[in-house]
Order: structure tokens, then C-alpha cells, then sequence
């Protein structure tokens, strides 16, 4: 078999550096034993996220001398404008700062008090900006225990359906997918689940908009799962995911390629208008959104390069190679690999800490003392909430550790490092001692909190 090659080679580089194991030890302590609170430059390989953290090209950053930095009217917005209505389909294009900005604004102008939202399954800033405005987001993806299931992001039809007839569509101004579904596992939708959703949508008349931060990626997971999918182009495909669409968000911080930035798109002219209202309060002119013309063009040119096969086949088989490597290890991680990430059940791995105790957060800082890796954890720490009745903890299934893979940044060699670092904390991990939490912010807790050993 050909072996797995960069399909690009290094311009310019960035030192890192590992620190001692006392120092990380300390690092950590002071950080709260949460991962968001360190330094970056005390970190050696940085897999907290793969958002904002790509490496640009040289036709990107040769685009940054060209950014027109005009306040109305930049050519910059213009490029970016004809990219999206190119691959996506969408005529109205509002740029804004990040994918949550877009959330923000879209959700602020067709969601009231009491509407629900139904997803695949929506990611926590979306989550949170339904439940701002007082909406209710609702989580129905498809169960399954056919762990090399291809498309595990998909949404439950029936599930859907059910809930329509359940809730009512009066109180469904919209639904959602979040393509790929990050937080399932960075899984894809099929194509064929993007169409029977908006048909099934369209005769209950409520809108489809659709998440479309990794929409290449899922695009790729189709070309190479999907019958009838093999000889499309990522952009042909592409095309056909937003055409069941009426609009979608974005964050052009992961498949836009770029360290910043972002969009809402739609076709409906009216409904651009309104959320442009809210553009200008929060956002900034129509044609740049709080970003700076340079940004918007970093953005045009990535959009047009995330298409590239060779790219996104070296960047899927990347984390896969990871995955693969953790699996022969014998750490528990969820099957197939998704697109941008490798996640790996904290839960199982550390089987002697109660759910309380946060067994995957104790595992990312497991990881960082051992070998400076910084990772995420999507578990109880970011995902349980109070029973609003009972005022009792309800806690996730599955306690995850997220290993995002910054986009064209880390070599093969690093993922090696990376399973060898595991390979060590396995050896250990009876040993890895559980958390409680001492602060909490009442919103995306996550980022803030304070825990400490128990
Ligand atoms: N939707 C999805 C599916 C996301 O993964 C993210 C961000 C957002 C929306 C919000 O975009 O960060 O530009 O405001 N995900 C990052 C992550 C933070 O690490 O997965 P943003």
C-alpha cells in the first residue's frame, strides 16, 4: 500500500517545545485541571481543536496582501460572496466573525420563547444560542450498534417525524444538520438522509438549514461511502448537500481553512434583511461582518481549496492513522474515525472513576502530563445538565476525549508521538486519580470551569 504522504511540503515552521514532567505537573495545577487554562506555548502537541488552528498556503497568505480593507464595498467580500454562492448555492451571504456570531444572529431573528430546534445533533455554542433566545434544541440522531456504521451522523427519520407530530410544526420554525456531526464523533450524513430530511421536512413546511462547518469532509465520506457517489466531484458534491437546503452557517475556521471567520447564507432575501439588522448591532457592514478584508479573502481562497481530494484523502486517512494506531494499543475509541477527529472513551478507558469524577477530563489531563498533548473532553464535563424537576445531574452516555486534528499543521511523526503518550498513560491508569468541579459559569461551563483532584 502507498504510504500515507503530506500532500504539501513546509514553507515556514513554529517551534514547540516540551516541557519537563514537573512543570507540566505544575502547569496543571494552576490551569485548574482544565486545558483551556494553559499557555499554549506549554503545550507540545495541540489537539484541542481543530477551529481556527490550520496552517494557511501560500496562495492564502498571498492573498492577505490583496484583502481590500474597504469598510463598505471590499472586492474581498465580493470573492468571497461568488465562492459560496458557487459551492453552496446560496445567493445571500452575510459574513461574520465565527460560526457562533452566525448562530447568534440567525437564531435571534426567527426563534421565540418556546420553539424547538430538532438536529442530528447540535454542537454546544448552538445548542446555547437556541436556548439564549429561549428555544428548546433537540438531539435526535440515529442509535446504533453497528460500530463501522458509514454514515453514524445521520438523523433518526422516524425519530423526527414522531417529534413533528408530537410537538407540533407551528412550534418548529426550523431543523437542523450539522454536517459533519462533531459532536457524535466528527461522524458524516449521508446524502441520501440530507434528502429524505428535507423532503420529509417540506411536508410539514418548516425550513432545513444545515451546519456546514466540515461540509468537505462530509462531501469526501460520501465520494467514498455513498453508492452512485464515486465519480462526483467534492464540488458537484457539495453542491447537491445545500441544494436540500434553505440556508447554511458556517465557521470558516475548520473547512474554511482559515483562522478566522465565518458566514450565514440563504436564498430568501427578506430573511437576509432581517438577520442583517442584527449583523450591524453586533457584527459590523454588511460586506465585512467584524472580519478584516484580508480575512475574507483567506476564506475564499480556503473554501476553494478544502475541495481539493488528494487534500482532504491525506487529512481523513491522517486521523484515521491515529485511530488506527490507538485501536491496536487496545484504547477504546469511537468506530469509524470521523473526519476531524479521533475520539476516544475516556469513560472505559478509566472504568474505576465514577461519572461524577469525570473520567474523560481526568484523562485529557492524564495525557498532558504524560506527554504535553492537549485534547478536549466532550463528556460530562461539557454535556450534563440539572434535571429542571428533579434538580439531579443527568450525565452523557459516553464520556469522550477529543482528539481534533488541526488541518494541514501535524505531521505523521506527531501522531506517533501522540499514541505513544497513550501507550504510557495506559500503563498507568489505574492510577489517574478522578475530579470534582469547584466553579461553574452558567453558560458553556466547559471553558471556565475549576476542578480538582479528588
Ligand atoms: N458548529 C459546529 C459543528 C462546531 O464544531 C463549531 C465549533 C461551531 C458551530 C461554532 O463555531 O467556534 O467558529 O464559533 N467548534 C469548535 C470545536 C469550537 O472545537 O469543535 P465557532
Amino acid at each position: 500500500m502507498k504510504p500515507l504522504v503530506e500532500p504539501y511540503k513546509i514553507k515556514t515552521v513554529e517551534p514547540i517545545k516540551l516541557l519537563s514532567y514537573p512543570e507540566r505537573e505544575q502547569k496543571l495545577k494552576q490551569g485548574h485541571f482544565n486545558l483551556f487554562n494553559l499557555k499554549s506555548e506549554d503545550v507540545f502537541i495541540d489537539l484541542l481543536t481543530d477551529s481556527g488552528t490550520s496552517a494557511m498556503s501560500d496562495f492564502q497568505w498571498a492573498g492577505l496582501m490583496l484583502g481590500d480593507e474597504a469598510y463598505s464595498g471590499s472586492k474581498s467580500y465580493y470573492n468571497l460572496e461568488k465562492t459560496v454562492q458557487d459551492i453552496f448555492g446560496f445567493k445571500q451571504v452575510i459574513p461574520v466573525h465565527q460560526g457562533r456570531a452566525a448562530e447568534h444572529i440567525f437564531f435571534a431573528t426567527v426563534l421565540k420563547r418556546g420553539d424547538y430546534v430538532p438536529s442530528n445533533t447540535h454542537f454546544d455554542t448552538t445548542r446555547a444560542n437556541i436556548s439564549y433566545v429561549g428555544a428548546l434544541p433537540v438531539d435526535l440522531a440515529i442509535q446504533t450498534k453497528d460500530c463501522e456504521h458509514p454514515f453514524k451522523g445521520n438523523i433518526d427519520l422516524q425519530k423526527l417525524e414522531n417529534f413533528i407530530k408530537k410537538v407540533g410544526k407551528e412550534k418548529i420554525p426550523l431543523a437542523t444538520l450539522t454536517i459533519t456531526n462533531n459532536s457524535v464523533g466528527g461522524q458524516p450524513v449521508s446524502l441520501q438522509n440530507i434528502r429524505e430530511t428535507k423532503f420529509l421536512l417540506s411536508k410539514y413546511g418548516i425550513p432545513l438549514y444545515i451546519d456546514a462547518c466540515r461540509f468537505a469532509e462530509n462531501a469526501y465520506f460520501i465520494k467514498k461511502r455513498e453508492k452512485g457517489f464515486e465519480n462526483k466531484s467534492i464540488k458537484e458534491i457539495c453542491q447537491e448537500m445545500f441544494s436540500y437546503a434553505e440556508g447554511c452557517l458556517m465557521s470558516a475556521k475548520k473547512d474554511g481553512l482559515a483562522n478566522m471567520g465565518g458566514f450565514f447564507a440563504c436564498n430568501d432575501e427578506t430573511l437576509a434583511e432581517k438577520v442583517t439588522h442584527f449583523l450591524v448591532l453586533f457584527e459590523g457592514f454588511r460586506t465585512y461582518g467584524g472580519l478584516a478584508g484580508r480575512d475574507l479573502e483567506a476564506i475564499a481562497r480556503g473554501l476553494q481549496e478544502v475541495l481539493d481530494e488528494e487534500y482532504l484523502s491525506f487529512r481523513i486517512n491522517q486521523v484515521k492513522y491515529l485511530g488506527d494506531q490507538l485501536d491496536k494499543l487496545g484504547v477504546p475509541i469511537v468506530k469509524p474515525t470521523g473526519g476531524h477527529a479521533v475520539f476516544v472513551d475516556g469513560g472505559a478507558m478509566l472504568s474505576h472513576l465514577k461519572k461524577e469524577n469525570y473520567p474523560a477530563q481526568a484523562l485529557a489531563c492524564a495525557l498532558y502530563k504524560e506527554g504535553g498533548v492537549r485534547s478536549v473532553e466532550v463528556g460530562g464535563l461539557m454535556l450534563s445538565h440539572k434535571d429542571k424537576e428533579t434538580g439531579k445531574m443527568i450525565f452523557p452516555e459516553a464520556d469522550l476525549v477529543r482528539l481534533a486534528i488541526p488541518r494541514r499543521v501535524y505531521t505523521n511523526s506527531h501522531m506517533d508521538y501522540v499514541a505513544s503518550v497513550f501507550e504510557e498513560v495506559k500503563k498507568k491508569k489505574d492510577k489517574v486519580k478522578g475530579l470534582k468541579l469547584v466553579y461553574e459559569a452558567p453558560w458553556l461551563r466547559h471553558f471556565t470551569a475549576k476542578l480538582e483532584e479528588v
